[in-house]
């Protein structure tokens, strides 16, 4: 089976968002924590958390186009911070109820069922039911031209994680935190590892 760009842009609206949505691959499940100046928390489910550069340690997040307001996105450039809380099989449910269109003054962890936790004076909320967390500062953003979306990159601060976590050459072992992964926009994953390799050398 061929599915080419002609039909693809063809498809219904929401038929073709489900296979774009899909065809990446596995993504990242993650919780991104903010709050407003006014004081106002946020908590929204992102698959594009992606890992940007080692040192500085930065991280990186696609954010939808903001001709509708992004409480996120708005809440990021008013305070410059954000936390990224792990999904795990536990909260699935509840992360997922975060992408929907709540008000700006209703907090996502009330509505959705997840607690708020404040560390190390860090003004943004991490979610407490998640394993592995960390508080990111806000270093620039970068619209895509092709369509409207927003690269945000931001520099990892701490990292919060279970201390049996953490192997020998400093990976983590994610899946022994019970970190979930999603594909498409609805579905949510536990892993299987199938072998962890050595570095590649060219033969
Ligand atoms: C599984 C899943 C993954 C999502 N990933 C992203 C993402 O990577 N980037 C994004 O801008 N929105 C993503 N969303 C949509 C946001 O969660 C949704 O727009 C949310 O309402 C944003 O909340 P806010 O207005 O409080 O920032 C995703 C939604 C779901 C269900």
């Amino acid at each position: 089976m061929e599915l080419n760009k002609e039909e693809i842009l063809h498809y219904e609206k929401n038929y073709r968002a489900n296979l774009i949505n899909s065809v990446s691959g596995f993504k990242s499940a993650n919780l991104i924590g903010t709050v407003s100046s006014k004081g106002n928390t946020n908590l929204a489910i992102f698959s594009s958390v992606i890992h940007v550069g080692a040192n500085p340690p930065l991280i990186g997040l696609l954010m939808r186009p903001v001709s509708v307001p992004r409480h996120t996105y708005l809440n990021i450039k008013e305070t410059s911070q954000f936390t990224i809380n792990h999904v795990n099989s536990s909260i699935y449910k509840n992360a997922h109820l975060t992408s929907a269109r709540f008000n700006e003054e209703e907090s996502e962890f009330t509505k959705c069922g997840l607690t708020e936790e404040y560390l190390n004076d860090f003004k943004a909320p991490f979610v407490k039911e998640s394993k592995i967390k960390m508080s990111v500062k806000f270093i620039e953003e970068n619209e895509i031209k092709a369509n409207s979306t927003i690269l945000i990159i931001g520099e990892i601060q701490s990292i919060y994680l279970p201390d049996n976590i953490i192997e020998d050459d400093g990976s983590l072992n994610i899946e022994k935190a019970d970190t979930a992964a999603i594909s498409g926009l609805y579905s949510y994953h536990k892993t299987t590892l199938i072998e962890k390799l050595a570095y590649a050398k060219a033969f």
